[in-house]
């Protein structure tokens, strides 16, 4: 196998990968409009219009044509510096709690106001992704908390299947979560760790977490 070959392979596992995360985001909507259906209340269609398939497509074919672009081998040295890239997102490294790090925020205790305001503001925001995506794009907004797993009933830290499955982590805090929806769905840098955007999307998670619960929360 040639070099080129190699590269390109690598290059199409990244987006086979990315794929991986917008099928099940594709179902999710689709499962919604179904049991709207069900209901026969179309009054609540208007929900789901901001999570549209079209954002999602968006997403992908950006990465596909971002992928073709390499794999065209024009730039190859640049086409090689992401393919290196993308190994080492894969480590832990990027998303896990650095040493001497403080957290600004309380998984255990209510969070101060200004911080939930900031991390709502902040969930909506587009501009936090590389690919057009805010984190309301796939977890629902005005709380339908869409995209979520069994093990979001859980105090965090816990175990989230793709934290341990992409980044090798058997479980996370928010904020470690928050950095793996960065780095991976978001494809963009993790946030500055003991910077305000990070520590206000985790707490407001942490409220998230506890209104998928059913539990008290400060939303
Ligand atoms: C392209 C879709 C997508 C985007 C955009 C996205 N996420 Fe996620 N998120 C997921 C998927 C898929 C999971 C995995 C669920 C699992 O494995 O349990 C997840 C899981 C999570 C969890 C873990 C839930 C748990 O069980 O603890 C949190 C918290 C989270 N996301 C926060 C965010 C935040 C904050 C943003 C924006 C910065 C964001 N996500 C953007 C798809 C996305």
């Amino acid at each position: 196998m040639s070099q080129h070959d190699d590269k390109r392979r690598r290059l199409l596992g990244r987006l086979s990968r990315q794929f991986a995360y917008t099928a099940p985001v594709l179902a999710l909507v689709a499962g919604g409009a179904a049991l709207q259906a069900t209901a026969g209340n179309t009054s609540t269609e208007a929900g789901f219009a901001p999570v549209t398939e079209a954002t999602l497509l968006l997403a992908s074919n950006h990465g596909e044509a971002e992928a073709e672009g390499e794999a065209e081998g024009e730039a190859e040295g640049e086409a090689e510096g992401e393919a290196e890239g993308e190994a080492e997102a894969q480590s832990s490294d990027a998303v896990q709690r650095p040493d001497g790090y403080t957290p600004g925020y309380s998984e255990t205790d209510a969070n101060p106001q200004e911080l939930l305001v900031r991390g709502e503001e902040l969930y909506y925001d587009t501009s936090l992704s590389t690919n057009g995506l805010s984190c309301a794009s796939c977890h629902g907004s005005d709380g339908q908390d869409m995209g979520y797993k069994a093990t979001f009933e859980q105090p965090f830290p816990h175990r989230v299947a793709m934290a341990s499955d992409q980044f090798g982590m058997p479980e996370v805090h928010a904020d470690e979560m928050v950095q793996v929806c960065m780095v991976a769905p978001m494809e963009a840098e993790p946030l500055e760790w003991e910077g305000e955007a990070l520590q206000s999307l985790s707490a407001y998670m942490v409220e998230v977490q506890r209104r998928f619960a059913g539990e008290t929360h400060d939303l």
